[in-house]
């Protein structure tokens, strides 16, 4: 036995904490987050600034190149996105079957795992196949979240609009008419919120993956998967329900009292890293404000805002990206269930930068466990055993 494979004792080994909490697992220049001040980055722009000022095609470039576009780098992104976004005879065949029988967030797993199978750069592994493999899955994931809900709502899909950006072509083929510049702004906005945040369930998975050197869809599958839990991506949806069954201002305070007495958790509230106010809530609060005051129901929003106030007084916790993004969502028209797989398509950013950034510079993910099970056993024929 070599020295490396002495096995560990317990006092040599560093346990850390549940959850991983607190641990390093990658170096990355694509975000940063400092959860004692509530500042979140991309390549080193401030969340704020990005979000009054940028687009998301613009942040998809920043993620994967570090650094923002001129206006010739732009277009032809804009112009790849806008190619990229029909999806194949064959995903749209298996929409007909998993539009009736799975849910939205089955469904984009099952359907990028099965694109990896008719992407026109096959099993190509360079990093330019990559690129372009990042490049589609990005453009690809909004068609087929609306192709979804089209047939699932028995009606006709729209096709992509090569005319409008990402975010206005979504609504217009998820909703059938193209949005005011306000309603595609909002969801742009939110687009960008959700673009990165280091290295969370998801991202984290699509790493473990890509440094197996599995290919990006692998990986991608995998982040989609991670992303479907409550404590992850679902909290925007549990919040958006729990809004609407909470209905009057006036119902919130025993709500929350009761759902916190019973040890239940508030989904879209608290957070492993932010201790102070998410900033990506700081905008999403603004445009829940905007949009209940522009549609003519504020009622969502004043709902909301109570709920803040008595989850701060109860527990001191603050509401995250996925809280106001409910109401957010609500106001754009968008359906309960399709909350989160929007998350995804505006994750498709940061985890294929992040797939990309770990086949640059890879190293295997393999941590150890600590065992707490008992040693020294001896096997017991069957019939001996108790
Ligand atoms: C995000 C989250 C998973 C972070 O979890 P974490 O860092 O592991 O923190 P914990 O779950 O251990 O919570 C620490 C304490 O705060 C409480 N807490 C955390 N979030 C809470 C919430 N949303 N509602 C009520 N209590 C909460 C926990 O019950 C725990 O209390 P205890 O020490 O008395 O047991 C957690 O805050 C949560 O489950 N939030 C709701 C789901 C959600 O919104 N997810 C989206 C994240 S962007």
């Amino acid at each position: 036995m070599s020295v490396g494979d002495e096995p560990h004792t317990a006092s040599e080994v560093t346990v850390p904490e549940k959850g991983l909490a607190e641990v390093v697992a990658a170096q990355t220049a694509i975000s940063d987050i400092d959860g004692k001040m509530g500042i979140l980055s991309y390549c080193g722009y401030d969340i704020h600034d990005l979000a009054q000022n940028a687009t998301f095609e613009e942040v998809v470039y920043l993620l994967h190149h570090q650094r923002l576009p001129n206006q010739g780098e732009l277009d032809e992104l804009n112009e790849q996105l806008t190619v990229e976004r029909d999806i194949s005879g064959f995903l749209r065949d298996l929409m007909g079957t998993l539009a009736h029988q799975t849910s939205p967030m089955s469904m984009l797993r099952t359907s990028v795992s099965a694109a990896s199978a008719y992407d026109p750069d096959g099993w190509d592994q360079s990093a330019e196949a990559n690129y372009r493999k990042a490049i589609r899955l990005i453009a690809r994931a909004p068609t087929l979240i609306a192709y979804y809900h089209r047939l699932r709502s028995n009606q006709e899909p729209v096709p992509p609009n090569e005319k409008l950006p990402h975010a206005a072509n979504f609504l217009a083929m998820l909703i059938g008419e193209e949005p005011d510049q306000e309603s595609a702004r909002a969801l742009d906005i939110t687009l960008i919120l959700y673009a990165d945040h280091t290295m969370n369930a998801s991202t984290f998975t699509a790493r473990v993956i890509a440094s197996t050197l599995a290919d990006i869809h692998s990986a991608i599958t995998g982040a989609i998967a991670a992303l479907k839990g409550p404590l992850h991506g679902g909290a925007n949806e549990e919040a958006w329900k729990m809004i609407e069954e909470i209905g009057e201002v006036d119902r919130v305070e025993p709500y929350i009292k009761d759902a916190l007495a019973r040890k239940q958790k508030i989904m879209g509230f608290g957070h492993r890293v932010y201790k102070t106010e998410d900033p990506r809530a700081t905008h999403l609060r603004r445009l829940s404000q905007e949009l209940g005051q522009r549609t003519g129901e504020p009622k969502w929003h004043d709902v909301a805002e109570r709920v803040e106030k008595v989850v701060m007084d109860e527990r001191g916790l603050y509401p995250n990206v996925d809280f106001y993004a409910a109401t957010v969502y609500h106001y754009l028209g968008i359906p309960t269930d399709l909350m989160t797989p929007i998350f995804a398509l505006a994750r498709m950013a940061g985890w294929t930068a992040h797939v990309r950034e770990q086949y640059a510079d890879n190293r295997l993910i393999r941590p150890e466990s600590e065992y707490i099970g008992p040693r020294d056993q001896k096997y017991v024929p069957i019939e001996e055993r108790s």
